[in-house]
């Protein structure tokens, strides 16, 4: 069982996905769970604020540390052993990789590379932080403004980058982050094909082109090897045609 705590301003922008298909079917299957903070709650002051101007001068806000702390012990308070990651821009390059060690909770601690040389690079041997019952829990932080107090990244364990572009905030990679380990969990994907033999699954390795009826449409005919029945050349076939990234 893997558990995902998400701390966010916008749990709305990403429980209708949990709440469907795959993801929701293993949450039947007791397999995977989805918790929710609000960081709002955290907030300082009258209007429970969670950001403010960056020292020094700048454009935008930065998610403060106050409420980023007190919502991540919160959760800790019942949890010691859940694991932070951080979406942002310039974390580890996220990876099929490094998806299936967050679904076995084997994996090593790529931690808070230094950015800005405030904090220093922590790295520790292969570890297997899932507890006696076999279970994992991640707490996902969405910052969602211009950045955050370089101090966050003391309490982060992960920091994760989807690609090197910007979004607007954490909630679609906390998304990717989520679908891709989950469906990697033995038994989410039932009785369909295991997700070991799947795409990306052994490396770089992409699928192969697949067909299913008709046998021709507009003109467009599936491959005659496939009709043919023959195991060994299908295999054969799949193999050539298999992508590479
Ligand atoms: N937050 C903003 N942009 C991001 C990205 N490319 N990956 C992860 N988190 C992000």
């Amino acid at each position: 069982m893997i558990k995902f705590t998400i701390i966010t301003l916008f749990r709305e922008a990403i429980e209708p996905y949990l709440k469907t298909s795959m993801m929701w079917k293993a949450v039947e299957k007791g397999l995977a769970e989805f918790d929710f903070v609000n960081l709002r709650d955290f907030g300082l002051g009258p209007h429970k604020s969670v950001d403010d101007a960056p020292y020094g001068g700048g454009d935008g806000m930065l998610l403060r540390c106050e409420p980023v702390f007190a919502a991540i012990e919160s959760v800790k308070a019942s949890d010691p052993d859940a694991k932070v990651i951080l979406p942002t821009p310039v974390g580890e390059i996220w990876n099929q990789e490094m998806a299936r060690e967050f679904a076995s909770g084997e994996f090593e601690k790529i931690c808070c590379r230094e950015r800005s040389g405030a904090l220093a690079q922590v790295s520790l041997p292969p570890s297997n932080f899932s507890n006696s019952s076999g279970n994992c829990h991640y707490i996902i932080l969405c910052p969602h403004y211009e950045g955050y107090d370089e101090r966050i990244l003391s309490i982060v364990d992960y920091k994760i980058s989807l690609g090197k572009y910007v979004l607007t905030g954490g909630e679609l990679p906390a998304l990717i982050i989520i679908d891709s380990v989950v469906r990697l969990i033995p038994g989410v994907l039932g009785g369909e094909q295991s997700a070991e033999i799947e795409s990306f699954s052994d490396g770089d390795n992409l699928e192969y082109p697949q067909y299913t009826r008709p046998e021709e449409f507009r003109g467009m005919k599936v491959p005659e090897v496939l009709l043919s029945g023959n195991h060994g050349e299908i295999a054969k076939w799949r193999e050539e045609h298999s992508g590479t990234v």
